[in-house]
């Protein structure tokens, strides 16, 4: 199946795949630093390439989602990769699902909102203060913004309902 939950043979290439796309293995969310490599998630295997990634960390009983890319953009990539958490989050009873973008990502607020998460929090200079520990995340993102804060955005997991007729 290329579509799976992360194995420990897809680490080494989910480390190289993670430094590309993310300035670097380590992430940072909230002020803490992660290795998104070293984390539980699904991948999107063609062609002996990583064509999607979603890695993930569990709190109590929320999901936070560190990373999320797709390779090939519009084929349902990242759509499929979400949709897998939030039912892997549901069969584990895990009651809400977050994630913090940077405020230049125009393309994946849209495509969260479009999922049904809600944006629930900025953290004003979350990522200059973030920057000091990373100094390899750009100033400038999409469409020439400044990169400056992290928007928050949240998913309730609804529980799965039996209904009889
Ligand atoms: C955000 C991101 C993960 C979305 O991944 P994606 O694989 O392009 O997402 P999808 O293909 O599922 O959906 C994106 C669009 O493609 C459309 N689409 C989905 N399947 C499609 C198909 N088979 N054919 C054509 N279009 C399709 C979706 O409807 C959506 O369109 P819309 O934006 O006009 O509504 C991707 O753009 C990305 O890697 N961004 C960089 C990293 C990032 O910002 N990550 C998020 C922060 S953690």
């Amino acid at each position: 199946m290329p579509r799976r939950p992360i194995q420990d043979s897809d680490r080494e290439a989910i480390a190289e795949f993670i430094e590309h796309h993310w300035h670097g293995r380590k992430v940072i969310s909230r002020g803490k630093a992660y290795y998104p490599h070293q984390e539980e998630g699904f991948v999107d295997w063609r062609d002996s390439k990583i064509v999607g990634l979603l890695t993930y960390i569990v709190h109590g009983d929320a999901m936070e989602v560190l990373t999320l890319n797709s390779t090939l953009k519009g084929e349902g990539i990242g759509t499929a990769l979400t949709l897998m958490a939030i039912d892997h989050a549901r069969e584990n009873n895990i009651k809400r699902i977050w994630l913090s973008v940077t405020n230049d990502n125009l393309p994946a607020i849209g495509f969260y909102q479009r999922l049904g998460f809600r944006m629930v929090q900025v953290n004003i200079g979350a990522v200059d203060k973030a920057r000091k520990a990373k100094p390899q995340i750009p100033d400038v993102g999409h469409h020439g913004i400044p990169i400056h804060d992290e928007i928050v955005m949240e998913l309730p997991v609804k529980p799965l309902t039996c209904r009889q007729t």
